[in-house]
Parts: C-alpha cells; sequence; structure tokens
C-alpha cells in the first residue's frame, strides 16, 4: 500500500502560501492507519522503547495505537493548564510567537527509554521541545518519529536524536 495515496495535500491551508499535508484522509482508512502504525512500529521497535509519548494533539493519533500495537504505556506532553497534579513545563520558541508543551511530574520513572512521536516534523521546534521536557522530567530518549516529515523546512538538524519518518516531501 502505498499510504501517499492517503495524505492530501490542501494548498493555502492555514495560510495563503502554505500547503497543508492532511492526515485526516489516512485516518479515516482503516487498512491505511493500520498499515502506517505497523510501519512504524518496525521503525521505532529497535530503539528498545519502554513507554512512547505522543504530543497534542494529532501526536496522540500516532503514539497510542503505537503503544497498544507495541504492548507499551502511553505518556502525554500537552497544551498548557491540561494536566491535572504536579507538572513541569517549557516554554519554546516558533517562527511567530511562542507556545508551551507540560508533562506530568511523575509520568517517567528516571531512566525510562521513551521514544516521542508526533504527526508531521515541520521546522522541529516542537519535536525539539518535547526531547527536552522528557529529559527535563528524567526520560532517555533513543530516538523520535513521525509520519511525515517537510525535508525542506530542515526540522531533523534541530534534533540531537535520530527521527524515524515514514512519509517525506521535499516541497
Ligand atoms: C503541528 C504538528 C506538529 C507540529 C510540527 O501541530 O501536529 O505537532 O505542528 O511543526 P514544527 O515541526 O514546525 O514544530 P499543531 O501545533 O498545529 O497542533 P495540533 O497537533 O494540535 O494540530
Ligand atoms: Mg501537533
Amino acid at each position: 500500500m502505498d499510504l501517499r495515496d492517503h495524505i492530501r495535500g490542501i494548498p493555502d491551508f492555514p495560510k495563503p502560501g502554505i500547503l497543508f499535508y492532511d492526515i485526516s484522509t489516512l485516518l479515516r482508512h482503516g487498512p491505511a492507519w493500520r498499515a502506517a502504525m505497523a510501519r512504524l512500529a518496525g521503525l521505532i521497535g529497535p530503539y528498545r522503547p519502554q513507554l512512547l509519548a505522543g504530543i497534542e494533539s494529532r501526536g496522540f493519533l500516532v503514539a497510542a495505537p503505537l503503544a497498544l500495537e507495541l504492548g507499551l504505556g502511553f505518556i502525554m506532553l500537552r497544551k498548557p493548564r491540561k494536566l491535572p497534579g504536579a507538572t513541569i513545563g517549557l516554554d519554546y520558541a516558533l517562527e511567530y510567537g511562542s507556545d508551551r508543551i507540560e508533562i506530568q511530574a511523575d509520568a517517567v520513572v528516571p531512566g525510562q527509554r521513551v521514544v516521542l512521536l508526533d504527526d508531521l516534523l515541520a521546522t522541529g521546534g516542537t519535536m525539539a521541545a518535547g526531547v527536552k521536557l522528557l529529559r527535563q522530567a528524567g526520560a532517555v530518549v533513543p530516538a523520535t518519529a513521525a509520519m511525515i516529515e517537510l525535508t525542506f523546512l530542515g526540522g531533523r538538524s534541530r534534533l540531537d536524536v535520530p527521527c524515524e519518518t515514514l512519509l517525506r516531501y521535499d516541497e
């Protein structure tokens, strides 16, 4: 199955000039979603994760099914003020403005191997922040992974760990 057939590019979203790679069409096709998860499971298995983390919100759609597939637990990196109890947060810069993600302070047992998942690697700012936050929470992060990579934005150069991706777009 060519997963590319299940991703559509929507021009001028969310702003004029941006081509948005929409995973909705893949998610609504059961066999394509399953195939994508099986392929990602094969790519991240060798990093021997003990736990998978996903970045709100589209990262959850990847990390949670993969955790089930691999028989692992799943933890959430969330947008601000969503998680109860003690949290650790990290502010990070975007192209315009800034954002923040948070994790529960006790989400990770120190030294646990956590692979971080998102749907998309674009500029890499979100993934890099996620890796940093997981480390602050005590995790060892052997790798990251995403379904889609926009190679022309050079996101992987912002990461100091491998990023496994299924589909790469160069424009
Ligand atoms: C999108 C996407 C990634 C991130 C990639 O999330 O789901 O998380 O941007 O961009 P970057 O590599 O340039 O940081 P978004 O913030 O749009 O939110 P969502 O997942 O809640 O839709
Ligand atoms: Mg996202």
